[in-house]
């Protein structure tokens, strides 16, 4: 069966980020039924519309793995009560140069982790409606995870059982929207 491709964006460009520890144990969760990666995004510029008449580099190669994804799933931390900056850097290069937008008509999933009493529920809510916004398709539903020290070994693997019934279930719910998604689109019979 072929897979489809899977790409991880973490909100967060801290080494020990909690986040890619979760991004990392959600791309193992998804194996079976995608070939999935984290794309970078710590080391694209901070955004200025100067420098799109030469993109650099890594912004070039930003958007050619956004583009050859199916779906992007959005592991991020909550800053402030809204979006970390190094996300909303990465969307907004994903978006230009005007009229060559990286994120259309791709499905999107949303969650993150952190170790507050709301896990990251407002800045995925934030996350939701700007992804709305520059074309993507977001899953439906709510995944919001309590970090504990040891929830992700060092393998990558979900340790408490409840929520890697949860978060696998979430990744199978993702495979089935990108499925719907990805459908060949029945022409329109002639007049
Ligand atoms: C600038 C800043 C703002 C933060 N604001 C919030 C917040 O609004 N809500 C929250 O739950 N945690 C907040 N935190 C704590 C983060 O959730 C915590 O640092 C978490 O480990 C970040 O995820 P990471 O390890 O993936 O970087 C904030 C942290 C920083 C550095």
């Amino acid at each position: 069966m072929t897979k489809f491709k899977l790409g991880l964006i973490v909100g967060s460009n801290r080494r020990q980020s909690i986040n890619r520890q979760l991004a990392q144990a959600l791309g193992r969760l998804a194996a079976d039924r995608f070939e999935a990666g984290i794309v970078r995004i710590d080391d694209l510029p901070m955004y200025n519309q100067d420098l799109e008449a030469a993109l650099p580099e890594s912004v070039t190669r930003f958007k050619a793995e956004l583009e050859a994804a199916d779906a992007i799933l959005f592991v991020t931390p909550e800053h402030s009560r809204s979006i970390p900056a190094v996300l909303k850097n990465a969307i907004d290069w994903g978006t230009r140069p005007w009229g060559k937008n990286s994120w259309t008509g791709k499905t999107a999933a949303v969650t993150g982790t952190s170790q507050g009493a709301v896990a990251t529920a407002v800045a995925q809510q934030h996350l939701r409606a700007v992804l709305g916004d520059i074309g993507m398709v977001v899953m439906g539903g709510e995944a919001y995870i309590g970090f504990k020290p040891g929830l992700v070994d060092e393998r990558y693997a979900v340790t408490d059982d409840s929520v890697r019934k949860f978060l696998q279930a979430f990744i199978d719910q993702l495979a089935a929207l990108t499925g719907k998604l990805s459908a060949k689109i029945v022409p329109r019979a002639a007049a």
